[in-house]
């Protein structure tokens, strides 16, 4: 008889790699739309450094929450790209975005607890409220006005058992890089309903036609109830 596996693999939707596992398989150029896979190669100076460091021996465990001097050039660089007032006692270096919204998903929510997604959502964060015990709602954006951030659309969906707002900004799937006026709707929601934000800024340096990318942790009173994360 096979191991059955824990419910929590079997009974949450964390499904939305099929099909990149059929991509990997076939042959010749494919444009990837199933996930955000950007067609550049990795900076030559990004390799060389990686080649440096694993030379020079930095092959072990450093400090958990990630190496001093690089927390305070993230800090650094938040602070004048985002406009985000922080130090780097406030970063965590993770493995990519994955690893940074599951541990925040894992961190705020308790069995019961809603989190309440904007669709169209990236896949990926439903199973991970889940796998936390969370039930996801979602609030449908609207095509025909460019998948705009309404307040409408999203109050309805708010319940007492809300708790998390997972914002993805830029957007993936839609492409939308929301403006300070649709990011303040969040933020007032948040504020008036005590809700965490989860704001996926993964695609921030992805931009087009002069889009400005603001991170909603530089508005006012955002900072305290927002995880920013970012690749
Ligand atoms: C919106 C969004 N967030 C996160 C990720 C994954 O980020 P990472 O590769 O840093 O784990 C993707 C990848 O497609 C994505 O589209």
């Amino acid at each position: 008889m096979p191991i059955r596996p824990a419910r929590r693999i079997t009974e949450t939707s964390p499904k939305n790699f099929g099909m990149f596992a059929k991509a990997v398989q076939m042959k010749g150029d494919l444009i990837h739309l199933e996930l955000g896979m950007p067609a550049e190669d990795t900076p030559q100076h990004i390799k060389d450094a990686t080649i440096a460091a694993l030379q020079a021996g930095h092959v072990h465990y450093s400090d958990l929450q990630g190496i001093p001097e690089l927390r305070d050039a993230i800090a650094e660089k938040l602070r004048r790209q985002n406009a985000m007032d922080i130090t780097a006692d406030e970063v965590i270096v993770t493995n990519g975005l994955t690893q940074a919204s599951f541990a925040a998903f894992m961190a705020f929510l308790d069995a019961g607890d809603e989190a309440l997604l904007l669709a169209p959502y990236y896949p990926q964060h439903i199973g991970k409220a889940e796998l936390a015990g969370a039930k996801v709602t979602i609030a449908p954006l609207d095509a025909a006005n460019g998948f705009a951030i309404n307040r409408t659309l999203l109050e309805p969906h708010i319940t007492a058992a809300t708790k998390v707002i997972a914002l993805i900004n830029p957007c993936n799937p839609t492409g939308r890089v929301y403006t300070r006026a649709e990011l303040q709707i969040i933020a007032d929601l948040a504020q008036e309903y005590d809700l965490l934000v989860l704001s996926d800024e993964v695609y921030e340096e992805i931009t087009y036609d002069n889009a400005a990318h603001i991170s909603i942790a530089s508005l006012p009173g955002m900072k305290e109830r927002t995880i920013s994360m970012f690749a």
